[in-house]
């Protein structure tokens, strides 16, 4: 029996590929394919799991945010709510989608480094549930929206713990070097909490940190978050402030490939609850509600992507290509990053997978690349190509370079399926033209 990376996936007796209960093939032919496939239990499982852990093992208010870069469509704000989940935003059309499927913006936090008047003024007019402050110009242009508008907005304050996550450059951001936050160690972080309590019309609810994304190690995390009290039992004892709210970030690691370990979310939560109700009997300080903000381990393995192969390139001692209809424009991360992802023939699932291949994407560029030299069945022109754990940061980096229609999201549950997400037509593509 071929074991996948996945495990809602299953070889079905036709010999195909079943994801959460539904036959792979017979979806391709319904909707076409490129073709997202969201598995919606999988997604409430770990929405669930995060709720319930943090709830069991931090303070009663202690809630998890849904970091909604890892994919943003209205769909999924829906599940989140419904799951007791709030929400991170990095920009407001993240805001403006989950208000649309009519998300509480109340349980949202925007963040970004470089938030324009226009943001923050849209934000604060929605009621957005905390403005994670990056740095001293924001402060001042949020002091003066709010006064102007007569508010008084939730922020917390992000700081650079220092914390070298050893993950992909691109996706490490908790160093001092960091275009984010405030470091501690420069004196950044103390100037700007003390600029915060001075800041009429916010309200300093706590910090925020964030070391870097896709970390197997609960190491990172537990540093960052004792680095986190000890800053805050600082900001006690030099300003009086008692820091009600600590915003550890996400970044926990997913299994893309069988070589990649398992990750323990209940575990890792429950070893930062010790860590950080140490510090806070040892330093002195309440301990504060925590939020965590998880995306990729929210979405990632609940995701599939389906395409067609068009062409079976072989270069004689050299290179074999099987080329698909879709590419890095729906999920650019080899391309960026060499991130790996296994696949499957989904037609073709239950044969033996020795045939060494790069899977090439449509665009014109040699980069365009999925995967180079991984083991599949033995591929022809007309399969169904299948590439596993793509549901974060696939379609949300997803973009129309050489003018091509992003995929649909089709969501299964139980075998049932449903378009959560169209897929784009040409004249979506022109729609803006004038
Ligand atoms: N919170 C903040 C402030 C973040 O910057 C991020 C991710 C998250 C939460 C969620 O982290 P996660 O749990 O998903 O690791 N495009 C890259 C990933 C960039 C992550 C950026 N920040 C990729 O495809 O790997």
């Amino acid at each position: 029996m071929t074991e996948f990376v996945m495990e809602n996936c299953k070889v079905n007796p036709k010999g195909n590929l079943e994801f959460a209960g539904a036959d792979t093939t017979e979806l391709a032919g319904q909707y076409g394919t490129p073709l997202m496939l969201l598995d919606e239990n999988k997604i409430r499982e770990h929405a669930a799991l995060y709720r319930d852990a943090m709830k069991k093992y931090f303070t009663p208010d202690s809630y998890p945010l849904y970091a909604s870069k890892a994919l943003s469509y209205k769909g999924i704000y829906r599940i989140m709510q419904q799951e007791g989940v709030g929400s991170d935003a990095v920009s407001c059309g993240e805001i403006y989608t989950a208000k649309a499927a009519g998300f509480d913006v109340g349980k949202m936090v925007f963040h970004g480094n470089n938030k324009t008047e226009e943001d923050l003024r849209y934000a604060v007019r929605v009621g957005i549930g905390r403005i994670v402050v990056d740095g001293p110009e924001e402060l001042e242009e949020l002091g003066k929206i709010c006064t102007g508008l007569g508010v008084k907005q939730k922020i917390q304050i992000r700081i650079t713990p220092g914390i070298d996550p050893h993950t992909h450059k691109a996706i490490s951001t908790g160093r001092v070097d960091s275009k984010f936050g405030n470091a501690i160690a420069t004196g950044q972080a103390e100037k700007i909490t003390r600029a915060a309590l001075k800041t009429e019309g916010v309200e300093l609810m706590g910090f925020h940190c964030h070391v870097g994304s896709q970390i197997f190690e609960t190491e990172p995390f537990i540093n960052a978050s004792a680095i986190m009290m000890s800053f805050i039992a600082d900001m006690k004892k030099k300003t009086g402030f008692e820091a009600k709210e600590l915003n550890l970030g996400g970044g926990f690691g997913v299994r893309y490939v069988k070589e990649h370990p398992y990750f323990d979310y209940e575990k890792a939560i429950e070893e930062l609850s010790v860590k950080i109700k140490e510090q806070s009997a040892s330093l002195n300080v309440k301990m504060p509600d925590i939020m965590l903000e998880p995306g990729r381990s929210m979405v990632a393995a609940a995701g599939i992507t389906l395409y067609t192969v068009g062409s079976v390139k072989e270069i004689p001692e050299m290179k074999n290509y099987v080329s698909i209809d879709g590419g890095m424009t729906d999920n650019p991360r080899y391309a960026l990053y060499q991130s790996q992802y296994e696949a499957v023939i989904a037609n073709k699932a239950g044969q033996k997978a020795d045939y060494v291949c790069s899977i090439a994407g449509r665009c014109c560029e040699s980069g365009d690349l999925i995967a180079e030299n991984i083991k599949l069945q033995k591929a022809k022109k007309g399969d169904i190509l299948a590439v596993f754990v793509t549901g974060a940061y696939n379609y949300s980096m997803a973009s129309n370079y050489n003018r091509l229609p992003r995929p649909a999201i089709v969501t299964v549950r139980d075998g049932h399926s449903e378009v959560a997400v169209r897929r784009e037509s040409y004249e979506d593509l022109i729609k803006n033209d004038v």
